[in-house]
């Protein structure tokens, strides 16, 4: 075996024994780099008389080109194993079942929100909406709580830093009695509406959150009595509920914009506070001067309103001592109102 052959066999081992394309390089550099093996052949021809030259340039070259065939038969080899192992372990399984979509289901304070609908709209009253940022006016002055009276203290309020057209801050609305004036502004007597929606306060313990919800009620008319608040609301409890027996108290109260004013409190029937009394709502004769900033002769209409809490209701009707528990999201306790 010539000397080239040695070095040809002894390349195509190495080229064929690098295990990734650094050590091939390497394996390259030794034949075929400026200090391989056959360059230096190929610059000894030189030294060879000219008939002897052309032979072995011949035979050098055709070791070369063999040489390079292999090199790139190897890296085609290398980057398709590397492929390979890629592929492998990125593998999908597609075998595999779908994930799927969860089923979800409807929070249990907007069920109460969508029975309070129903039940109201069985009886005439038109359902409204309205802002949730509300003016110092709407929220408290329009129902006859002016200014630094001490019963806006019965409402910690949050407020915005942006003001209205009069330069007093805009705010969180703190209950849904707004709506009452925005409503009866924009309608003509009867009157017969809820405004159910969020509602804010710095508020926060078991039958407290800082955003909750409230159902308001208005019946104005010529002859609405608190008689007619007491046969409504009761009404509402009985179907909301769902039974008769239900132990349900009007507690004498006040707020500036009716008189005269009650609490609406009742009763746990189950549950962990069962007997328990749990204030729903609040309620009463709609103040005169609310009636004249509703654009009405308080001389000839009169009614009432009421507003309620959703949270308390869902509270009573599923025996739930704690309101935080309808917001924080735990869907072992959601799972079991869908
Ligand atoms: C009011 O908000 C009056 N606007 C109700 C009213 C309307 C009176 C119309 C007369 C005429 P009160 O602050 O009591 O009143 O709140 C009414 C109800 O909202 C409460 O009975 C309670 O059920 C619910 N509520 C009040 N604050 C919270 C709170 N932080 N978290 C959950 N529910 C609340
Ligand atoms: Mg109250």
């Amino acid at each position: 075996m010539t000397n080239l052959d040695q070095i040809v066999a002894r390349a195509l081992a190495d080229l064929a024994a690098a295990a990734d394309p650094a050590a091939l390089e390497n394996a390259k550099a030794g034949y075929l780099g400026k200090s391989g093996e056959l360059t230096a052949l190929l610059k000894s021809l030189g030294a060879l008389a000219p008939e002897e030259r052309k032979s072995a340039g011949a035979a050098i070259n055709a070791a070369k080109g063999r040489l390079e065939a292999a090199l790139d038969a190897r890296r085609a080899e290398l980057a398709d194993a590397r492929l390979s192992a890629r592929l492998a372990g990125e593998a999908l399984d597609v075998t595999l079942p779908a994930r799927g979509r969860g089923r979800g289901g409807i929070h249990p304070v907007i069920r109460t929100w969508q029975r309070i609908e129903a039940i109201f709209g069985s009886i005439g009253f038109d359902v409204a909406d309205g802002p949730e940022i509300e003016t110092d006016w709407y929220n408290f002055t329009a129902l006859n709580n002016p200014e630094n009276h001490p019963a806006r203290s019965m409402q910690d309020t949050f407020y915005i830093e942006d003001k209205d057209a009069t330069g007093l801050p805009l705010l969180l609305r703190t209950h849904t009695s707004p709506m009452q004036v925005r409503y009866a502004r924009q309608h003509k007597p009867p009157i017969k509406v809820i405004a159910p929606g969020r509602t804010y306060r710095v508020d926060s313990d078991a039958t407290h959150s800082p955003m909750f919800h409230q159902v308001e009620g208005l019946w104005i008319a010529e002859d609405i009595s608190f008689a007619d608040l007491k046969g409504v609301y009761v009404d509402f409890l009985r179907r909301f509920f769902e039974t008769e027996d239900l132990q349900v108290r009007f507690r004498p109260s006040f707020f500036p914009f009716t008189e005269p004013s009650a609490e609406i409190d009742m009763q746990f029937g189950d549950g962990p506070l069962k007997g328990r009394w749990l204030e729903i709502s609040g309620s009463g004769q709609v103040h005169p001067t609310v009636v004249r900033n509703f654009g009405l002769d308080p001389e000839r209409y009169i009614g009432f309103a009421f507003g309620s809490g959703l949270e308390r209701l869902t509270m009573l009707r599923y025996g739930i001592d704690d309101l935080r528990l309808f917001f924080d999201g735990d869907l072992r306790f959601l799972k079991q109102f869908s």
